[in-house]
């Protein structure tokens, strides 16, 4: 299955799908990593596994919809079959959804419903909330209202916020090249 991950970020996630594959856990073929931030450290990991990526600058384009005719144009050249948003800060609009329908997901490290949108780890501390969590989930035009494919949760117990993150984080990249393979296999 060839896939292109769209990323922000550190990119960890990213890692962890690369690495998946690499291991042969996960059979997909990392076509592109896209991202919309040019310093993003994404762009590191993705020189070093050897995998093409593409910045991109949203503010150079009129609109939403003319940087996705150009994200659509660059992932059908490459064949790209699913798009995997993995700390993609950015919602994705209608050309890309319209194109890539069902085939679009995303990782929140938070249960949904439950804190969407940004910091869902810090909403969930500030919250106190019994339960932490994942969720892998297809992507709508909403902000990260999609429907659910896969989640895990875990107590909080009143642990401070690097040891909640380091959970989260260890549980995102076991459950997103795992929920990956199963979505592949349909
Ligand atoms: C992850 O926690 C993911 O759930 C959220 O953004 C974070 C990205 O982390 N959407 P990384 O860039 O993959 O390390």
């Amino acid at each position: 299955t060839k896939i292109a991950v769209f990323a922000s970020g550190n990119g960890s996630n990213f890692q962890a799908i690369a690495d998946a594959i690499a291991a042969g856990n996960l059979e997909a073929e990392l076509m592109l990593v896209v991202t919309d931030k040019p310093k993003a450290f994404v762009l590191e990991r993705a020189k070093k596994a050897g995998v093409a990526s593409f910045s991109f600058i949203p503010s150079e384009y009129d609109s939403k919809q003319s940087y996705e005719e150009m994200l659509k144009g660059k992932l059908q050249a490459l064949g790209v079959e699913w798009v995997v948003l993995a700390g993609y800060m950015r919602l994705i609009g209608p050309v890309l959804l319209e194109a890539y329908e069902n085939r679009i997901v995303n990782i929140h490290p938070s249960v949904l419903p439950a804190f969407p949108g940004k910091d869902a780890i810090g909403q969930t501390l500030a919250a106190e909330a019994i339960n932490a969590g994942v969720t892998v989930h297809y992507v709508d035009a909403g902000m990260d209202t999609g429907h659910i494919i896969a989640q895990q949760s875990f107590p909080v117990l009143g642990r401070g916020r690097e040891k909640v993150e380091q959970q989260i984080h260890q549980i995102e990249h076991e459950l997103y090249p795992a929920t990956l393979q199963q979505l592949f296999d349909r």
